[in-house]
């Protein structure tokens, strides 16, 4: 059977940066499904639909295309054709993903793309999020439950912003809504932020990028 690498954990931990290298090194495709939350929440903004009002989004959540492309040398997202892999990573999306990606409905749906995504893949996946050991892949051949440490998480934010030249009071309101995020993630009714019973967890605080990409690769091929 094709190989399924869950990779889960919350803001910061590594998870794309490390999915992505993993699938590169060994062929295999690669799902970053916060980009596909992240993808809706747009599409939501976009058609003024009000993301804190449940039965609006699960409403209307049927309707966006949303397409991400899974190679690892080169993720794509779209929605309804457009590319969206700029405004999907602002701080306008950021700050309202958690409460789109609370609904039950915007779950099922994305769950069924990304099920898909896994059986169209010709070697096998890396898919990274928040669900993928727990609800997604149950029967995973790996799952992995990244950490690090509330500061670490929120450094490596800030510098990766502060390399895209992003100004410094809106990586302060990114940096606060990092927190807010994980506890909404954590706490909300359907599919909340878990390490799966059968996940080894990875605490990435003191490792470096290459460490945990090694360390990653020897847990799959184990
Ligand atoms: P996630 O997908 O979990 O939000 P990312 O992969 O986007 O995390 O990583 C966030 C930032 O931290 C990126 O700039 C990445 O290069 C950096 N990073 C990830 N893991 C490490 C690590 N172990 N050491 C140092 N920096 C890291
Ligand atoms: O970039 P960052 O790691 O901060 O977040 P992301 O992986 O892009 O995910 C954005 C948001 O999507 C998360 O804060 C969750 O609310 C939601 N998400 C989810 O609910 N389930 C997933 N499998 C992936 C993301």
């Amino acid at each position: 059977a094709p190989v399924v690498v869950a990779i889960d954990g919350p803001s910061g931990s590594g998870k794309s940066t490390v999915s992505r290298a993993v699938a590169a090194r060994l062929g295999l495709s690669f799902l970053d499904t916060g980009a596909m939350y992240r993808a809706m929440t747009w599409w939501m903004l976009a058609n003024e639909i009000d993301v804190e009002d449940a039965d609006a989004v699960a409403t209307v959540c049927t309707k966006p295309v949303i397409v991400s492309g899974t190679d690892a040398a080169g993720p794509t997202i779209t929605v309804d054709g457009q590319d969206v892999s700029g405004p999907i990573r602002g701080p306008q999306v950021t700050s309202r993903v958690s409460a789109v990606a609370a609904v039950p409905e915007v779950r099922t749906r994305l769950v069924e793309l990304q099920r898909a995504s896994a059986d169209a893949a010709e070697r096998g996946i890396v898919a990274e999020g928040r669900d993928m050991g727990t609800v997604v892949f149950p029967r995973a051949t790996v799952k992995i439950f990244l950490t690090a440490s509330q500061e670490a998480r929120a450094a490596r934010r800030a510098a990766e912003l502060r390399a895209k030249g992003v100004d410094e009071a809106t990586i302060a309101a990114m940096a606060a809504d990092l927190g807010r995020r994980d506890a909404a993630d954590s706490s909300r009714r359907t599919a909340p932020l878990a390490k799966a019973d059968d996940a080894v967890a990875v605490d990435t605080s003191d490792m470096t990028l290459e460490q945990v990409i090694d360390h990653v690769v020897d847990l799959v091929q184990a």
